[in-house]
């Protein structure tokens, strides 16, 4: 069967362009229009002329006599490439009596249809309807008669017309008009086949044309676009030679037409593989509402655009010409004048007139495709949900546009897909802690354009990192605890804690706060008890790992006091601290102090409070006296406080020398550690003086209180120094420790976290930068093998990759391996050295 889907319409009265069937390519909206027909302006053509250039038929009916009529077939062939005769194809009109032929009328259609160059669509072969079946026919009651009398009729005409039409409704309401059902008693004693069996003959006579069925109201009856979709679906399984679907669409006044919903409905067909048209629009108006014109307008433009927007949509025929000459008002339905065509009693183009040429108009120009791809310009991951950002697709004829964003995980999360109207889409339902790619497709009456490309990976957020280690200050049944926020959020804003005491080991009831703040009071404790607390961060996507414990607590009691010193004489020692930085909830009353003589306690001494010194008299001369100190109030003593180095009681004695000083290097600065003097002398320890050293040359030393971190800045970073340290205590100071190792200033901090994997004769050894880089980036690191703790030469990397392989090594034999990072100042403290690995 020869599929002419389009044909094309040449302008008025050439007749040689007839029936040309001709590509889709063809009619891109590139080529030219009939001459003076521009449809980016569209009011230089005739409908005709910008359906053509859209791929489109624009057809009306006629009846014989209105061809002869001046103003009307002016109109009809000057708009219109497709003529459908109203009435003088029906079998009444056509075969009025049995074996009576009477062509006259359809002749005079069809005539002037070839001769204005316009196509026929022959309506109709069997008109379902039994109102409108011929009374001779209806009263053939003998199956096998009536299929002879149907099967003539149809090859009859369709033999007569074979040379100029083409596209032939062959049965016409095949379903009830305002139902679901079938509609005729007449054609239905052929049995279930006498729709098929009629394309068949149709077929046989004219195996070149085009065979549709027509039905009427499938667009607003009830179940009925499902019935006929039943239908023709069951036509196609069953191999009858089908080609279009005419949709009628005779609209009812006032209707409002869902245009999606009606594209939908024209794709059914298409989907089958099929043509389909609206073959018999009409839009009556309420007579006496002054708006309805433009609303008429808007309702056919809706009607055209569903057709424009699905592919095979061949034809847009509307059901007259004039509103002079509607059936709508011979019908007695509805009020009249219903005016429901295009152009008015004085056949002036109406609003819809305008509207349908502007809208066949707008897709000559830009096409009847779905939209472009929109471009993905961002994806932000949240809560279970990624906001995909977009610029527009372009839209093409159907600026009405619709987007969906769709994320699909690429590690097992859950898919999510939203539509919306424009940018940004939330998608939701996707699954936190994995990591998705989201794209955008935008959606019109054409249907669904490509996708944009896939995003960059985002990764949902995970539960917080944990917070830094809480402390913990005693309360009355309670507790102040208090951290420092975890150092990644997840992704996602924090949005409360979890505090959980842990009382004498044993875990209590976690308390929730719904709020960001890093200090909580928990209350209901017991008092005298021991607890630790652990926090945990909360988001929405869940809590996040516990911090490690804080130091144990005791409740209702004071802290213990702190820099606790004594000062020793002949005999005697005189102790001072400080009072406790909280009383645990109720005033301090007394502080218990006990003296340890060579490392043995004896008996405690009640201070009351506020007092915080006592004189010791009656001591041992060459006896080192150490002091513990608890603070009580009313409900009982706090922890004692920290050991005190001991003091030597007898003559006065300056402390020993500390350990030699090695430094760690900062940003011009340098960061000291060194052992405790192994005696503190007759008096605890003050301060401790630290000298630098820059190439030998001693600088201004510094002075640090005791236990305060002895940070030593203003240093120039790139040098190289080394430090010594003397303790100071009420006597005096002592002596200078040696020297320290010389560490160059500004140098990078230590790798971390060393690893090693043996190879033959080789280690490829890994490590994670450190911390910090001190101001100069890593240049390179060093890595340094060791064999029973003693190093072999150093392997020196001028690059910043963090994992070498490391050659030359003795097999069987065990290595560690140490590194160090270098930048621009010089080179850092070597790492911790890796686990063994015996090189193979
Ligand atoms: C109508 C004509 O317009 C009227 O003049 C006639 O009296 C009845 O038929 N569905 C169809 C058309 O398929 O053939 C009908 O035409 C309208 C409804």
């Amino acid at each position: 069967m020869v599929r002419s889907r389009i044909g094309i319409v040449g302008i008025v009265g050439i007749a040689s362009a007839l029936f040309a069937a001709v590509s889709p390519a063809a009619l891109a909206p590139s080529a030219a229009g009939a001459a003076g027909c521009a449809p980016s302006v569209p009011s230089s053509c005739a409908l005709r002329e910008v359906a053509a250039l859209a791929g489109i038929r624009i057809g009306a009916t006629a009846e014989a006599a209105e061809t002869t009529d001046t103003a009307y077939s002016t109109v009809l062939a000057r708009e219109f490439g497709s003529l459908t005769p109203e009435n003088a194809m029906k079998w009444y009109a056509i075969q009025p009596s049995r074996g009576s032929y009477s062509f006259s009328a359809a002749d005079t259609v069809v005539d002037y249809a070839v001769a204005n160059g316009m196509e026929v669509r022959g309506h109709t072969l069997v008109w379902a309807q039994d109102t409108y079946t011929p009374n001779w026919v209806k009263a053939i009651s003998d199956p096998t008669d009536l299929r002879s009398v149907v099967q003539d009729h149809i090859t009859t005409v369709v033999n007569r017309y074979e040379d100029r039409v083409h596209r032939w409704d062959v049965v016409n309401e095949p379903l009830a008009s305002f139902g679901t059902g079938l509609s005729s008693s007449v054609y239905w004693t052929l049995g279930a086949g006498w729709i098929a069996d009629a394309f068949a003959d149709a077929h046989a006579a004219d195996p070149t044309a085009e065979l549709w069925l027509n039905e009427y109201g499938s667009d607003w009856v009830p179940g009925k676009h499902a019935a006929l979709l039943a239908l023709v679906s069951d036509l196609v399984a069953d191999g009858v030679p089908i080609d279009g679907v005419g949709i009628q669409t005779h609209r009812l006044p006032n209707q409002t037409l869902d245009v999606v919903a009606f594209a939908e409905q024209l794709r059914d067909f298409t989907d089958l593989g099929l043509e389909v048209a609206v073959t018999e629009l009409d839009v009556p108006t309420a007579p006496t509402d002054a708006a309805a014109f433009a609303k008429q307008a808007v309702e056919y433009g809706k009607v055209v655009d569903a057709c424009l927007a699905v592919a095979d949509c061949t034809e847009v025929t509307t059901w007259g010409v004039t509103d002079a000459s509607t059936w709508l008002d011979g019908l007695g339905t509805f009020p009249t004048p219903t005016r429901p065509l295009l152009f008015d009693t004085a056949y002036a183009a109406k609003p819809a007139y305008d509207t349908v040429r502007a809208r066949l108009a707008a897709a000559a120009v830009t096409g009847r495709t779905a939209p472009g791809a929109p471009t993905v310009t961002g994806v932000t991951a949240g809560n279970a949900r990624a906001t995909v950002a977009f610029t527009p697709a372009t839209a093409g004829t159907f600026a009405d546009l619709s987007y969906t964003a769709s994320c699909a995980s690429t590690n097992g999360g859950a898919t999510g897909e939203v539509t919306a109207a424009g940018s940004p889409i939330v998608v939701t339902g996707l699954t936190n802690a994995r990591t998705y790619r989201c794209r955008v497709a935008a959606t019109n009456l054409a249907g669904t354009g490509a996708q944009s490309a896939l995003s960059a990976p985002v990764a949902l957020p995970t539960t917080p990192g944990g917070p830094g280690t809480p402390t913990a200050v005693p309360g009355a049944q309670a507790a102040t605890v208090t951290w420092t926020a975890p150092l990644t959020n997840g992704g996602v804003a924090v949005t409360g804690y979890v505090v959980t005491p842990t009382r004498n080991g044993v875990v209590q009831a976690a308390r929730s706060f719904a709020s960001t703040a890093t200090t909580q009071v928990v209350t209901g404790l017991t008092n005298l008890a021991t607890y630790t607390f652990t926090v945990a961060a909360v988001n929405p996507v869940g809590t996040g790992a516990a911090s490690t414990a804080s130091a144990a607590i005791t409740v209702g009691v004071p802290v213990a006091p702190t820099t606790v010193r004594a000062v020793a004489a002949s005999g005697q020692a005189t102790v001072t601290w400080s009072a406790p930085t909280a009383n645990g909830g109720s005033p301090l009353t007394s502080y218990l102090v006990t003296p340890i003589r060579n490392g043995t306690a004896l008996p405690a001494v009640t201070v009351n409070a506020p007092t915080t010194s006592r004189l010791f008299t009656g001591l041992t001369n060459g006896a080192a006296y150490a002091f513990r100190v608890a603070a009580r109030n009313a409900v009982g003593a706090g922890p004692v406080s920290n050991p005190m180095a001991p003091v030597v009681v007898g003559t006065a004695k300056v402390p020993t020398a500390p350990g030699a000083p090695p430094a760690v290097p900062g940003d011009a600065r340098a960061v000291l550690f060194w052992a405790e003097p192994t005696s503190s002398g007759s008096a605890s320890i003050t301060a401790y003086t630290v000298t630098p050293y820059l190439g030998g040359v001693a600088l201004a030393p510094r002075t640090f209180a005791a236990g305060v971190a002895p940070i030593v800045t203003g240093l120039v970073n790139g040098q190289t120094y080394s430090f010594a340290v003397r303790a100071v205590n009420a006597v005096g100071p002592g002596p200078w420790s040696t020297v320290g190792p010389a560490v160059a200033v500004g140098a990078p901090g230590s790798p971390r976290t060393v690893t090693a994997v043996a190879g033959t004769k080789t280690a490829t050894v890994s490590w994670l930068p450190p911390l910090t880089a001190n101001g100069a980036a890593v240049t390179g690191y060093v890595v340094t093998p060791f064999v029973a703790g003693v190093a072999r030469p150093p392997r020196t990397f001028d690059a910043s990759a963090t994992s070498r392989v490391i050659t030359g090594l003795t097999t069987g034999v065990s290595y560690t391996f140490a590194v160090q990072a270098v930048n621009v100042r010089g080179t850092g403290p070597r790492s911790p050295a890796s686990a063994a690995v015996v090189v193979g």
